[in-house]
């Protein structure tokens, strides 16, 4: 289940990459426009002041997440399931393909349905190699809980242009230093991981296991990332892609 008031807790940070992206977005005056894992609805909302004759849509899986999003278009619903509309002229989905399996396919088939002109914007977190990570994986296994998490389960820039060679693309890459507060006994990574990689470790463990492996977990990290000057930096790496069609 995703918590909108933790995933929420650093916000800053987290839509920084949402604005880098959909900055490439050349779009003038789409019809329609479809955000799909829109979360709680704030980023959609820049969307729709950015371009107010639009039909704006949030869609995502999370009924907590669309209740908290307001007004708007906003609905539950599986990006899985998504077709784009004859008039969908913007895509935008921000940190939320990595939680889509066989996400490349769906890619692929949206950039075929989309109408000639149309913008597809995608970001997803390229830091399944990070300590973060990799400790994560290593604590989760010692619980017996390692085989909810997945390996890597998005591409460099270079294979998603690979993948969408049939469009004009722009893919990049970038690593966000984020100077993250020490304001509290956690570790400010452990706290900002409990927003999101953490959620399925949280769900299949009862609530003493979760003590356990959340303690055990910050000790690791706060080898990994010790604090200086009142804070700890947090190098994080993302994957762009914009295709126009
Ligand atoms: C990390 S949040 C990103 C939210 C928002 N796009 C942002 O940038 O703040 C990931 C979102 O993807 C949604 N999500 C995950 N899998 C999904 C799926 N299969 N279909 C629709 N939404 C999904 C989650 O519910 C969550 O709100």
């Amino acid at each position: 289940m995703w918590d909108p008031m933790v995933y929420r807790r650093y916000g800053t940070e987290r839509s920084r990459p949402f604005f880098d992206l959909v900055s490439r977005i050349g779009a003038t005056a789409p019809r329609a426009v479809t955000d799909l894992g829109c979360g709680s609805g704030e980023l959609t909302r820049t969307l729709a002041e950015r371009w107010p004759q639009a039909r704006v849509t949030g869609i995502d899986s999370s009924p907590e997440m669309i209740a908290k999003a307001g007004p708007g278009d906003f609905r539950v619903g599986d990006i899985a399931e998504w077709r784009p509309d004859p008039d969908t002229d913007v895509v935008v989905t921000n940190a939320a393909l990595q939680w889509v399996p066989g996400h490349q396919d769906m890619l692929v088939r949206w950039v075929a349905a989309l109408p000639a002109g149309a913008w597809l914007a995608m970001q997803v977190p390229g830091n399944f190699d990070a300590p973060s990570h990799r400790l994560l994986r290593a604590v989760a296994g010692d619980f017996g809980v390692g085989d909810v998490l997945r390996e890597a389960p998005v591409d460099d820039p270079a294979d998603y242009a690979d993948l969408l060679a049939g469009a004009d693309v722009d893919a990049w890459e970038t690593t966000y230093l984020h100077l993250l507060p020490v304001d509290g006994p956690d570790h400010p990574v452990l706290r900002w991981m409990e927003g999101t990689a953490l959620r399925p470790v949280r769900a299949a463990l009862g609530d003493d296991a979760w003590t356990d492996l959340r303690a055990e977990l910050g000790r690791r990290l706060a080898e990994a990332y010790p604090e200086g000057h009142g804070r700890v930096a947090f190098p994080f790496r993302r994957i762009f892609v914009v295709a126009t069609i």
